[in-house]
């Protein structure tokens, strides 16, 4: 009996030509596995032809929930965000994957896993280094990364091979989708002089045809978790598509990044995050609110070190289990409402309320009311300039600046 692979295939063109190429340059069974983490894609047509191209079993697995429950909200508590704009879309979606390759493995008993990915991407990383910590039994097999066909290669052998090469093949871009966002590279977009054009965009209109009113939206958060849209309780995976569709119809979630991967190589990718965007501003703004200076300071350390592991793949690691438990913490007091205005493409926090909210008008007030103790003020700067004067008066070149 030939040995078994289980493989994460999107029904694209090399995860389809990957099948084949297993079965030749391997001799093993290929388990074609797809996740849908909200790709909104005909994934039955996907099975089929994962079958139709000579895979012996195809499955399809809605794991939408387990994504934006497990993955995505978490980064979003987290404000993990990958060199301050990269909302982390992709790269959130490969450690889910990953670990689902590695269950149907064990369950049907293949001694390897397999993935599309090429070998100068993160993507790679993330799906062997997920499989080394929750697999270490499997082999992992990148077709892409071993063949070295370029694009045309891989036409011509699926063709061969009568594997059916989608029309969408003749689109110069790679991109990857996902419920957080969408992921776009290659073509025009190499050029990093050279502007988008719009047809890279689906989920957002340009910000020059958007709505010349602005819209207002209103985000309830229950521990950092958003859980209702304009008043209306809903789902993680509700929320976040309702949230794409107004955002995206205003132009918001645009991101235009060159990025520093993992392998050493700069490269230039555009995002589309409607949703992200606004969750993100209005997550912040509710902890600017609920959280003291220390805990704001710290947390701003542990989200780029959050995004960093998230980005280069070491989402099952003790160091993201150590940073989890202080993020969730911090978000005990993380309850309320923001309320945010989209307009031509901006994303603007103009309101936001808790119960828990440290700031008060009391105190801040300039007003009658006023309970701030004035009278206080000149001892304690007494005291907090002490080493200043101190070190002036000794080391008077202190002032040379
Ligand atoms: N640069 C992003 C990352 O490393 C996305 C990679 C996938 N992009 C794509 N267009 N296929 O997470």
């Amino acid at each position: 009996m030939a040995e078994k692979v289980v493989l994460a295939y999107s029904g694209g063109l090399d995860t389809s030509a990957a099948i084949r190429w297993i079965k030749e340059e391997h001799g093993m069974d290929v388990i074609a596995v797809t996740a849908d983490v909200g790709a909104e894609k005909d994934l039955e047509a996907v099975r089929k032809k994962a079958l139709k191209v000579g895979a012996v079993k195809a499955l399809v697995m809605d794991m939408r929930e387990t994504f934006v429950n497990q993955f995505v909200f978490p980064a979003l508590q987290a404000d993990a965000i990958y060199q301050g704009v990269y909302p982390l879309a992709t790269a959130l979606s490969r450690p889910l994957i990953a670990r689902l390759l590695v269950d149907v493995a064990h369950k049907e008993g293949a001694s390897a896993v397999s993935h599309g990915c090429t070998g100068k991407g993160n993507d790679q990383v993330r799906f062997d280094v997920t499989t080394a910590a929750l697999g270490p039994d499997l082999k992992v097999i990148a077709p892409a990364r071993d063949w070295g066909m370029t694009r045309e290669q891989t036409i011509a052998y699926a063709k061969k091979h009568r594997i059916p090469v989608p029309v969408t093949v003749a689109s110069p871009y790679s991109i990857d989708v996902n419920l957080w966002g969408r992921s776009v590279e290659c073509g025009v977009l190499e050029d990093p002089w050279a502007e988008p054009p719009e047809e890279v965009y689906a989920w957002t209109v340009s910000p020059q045809k958007a709505p010349k009113e602005p819209l207002y939206v209103e985000i309830g958060f229950e521990r950092g978790i958003p859980i209702a849209l304009n008043k209306k309780k809903l789902g993680g995976v509700a929320l976040i598509q309702e949230l794409h569709k107004l955002a995206g119809k205003h132009g918001v979630g645009r991101i235009d990044h060159i990025e520093d991967r993992l392998v050493g190589i700069k490269s230039r990718e555009i995002y589309e995050a409607p949703a992200g965007t606004v969750l993100f501003a209005a997550h912040k703004a509710l902890e600017a609110m609920t959280l003291s200076k220390e805990q704001l300071r710290f947390k701003q350390t542990v989200a780029a070190e959050y995004a960093s592991l998230i980005y280069n793949g070491l989402w099952f690691s003790s160091f993201h289990q150590d940073l989890m438990a202080y993020v969730q913490s911090t978000q005990r007091h993380v309850t309320g409402t923001v309320r945010v205005k989209l307009f031509k493409g901006t994303c603007t926090v103009v309101g936001r309320k808790s119960s828990y909210s440290l700031y008060q008008h009391k105190l801040a007030t300039y007003d009658v009311g006023d309970q701030f103790d004035q009278s206080a003020a000149p001892g304690f700067i007494q005291i907090w300039g002490l080493p200043v004067r101190v070190q002036s008066q000794v080391q008077p070149d202190t002032k040379d600046i």
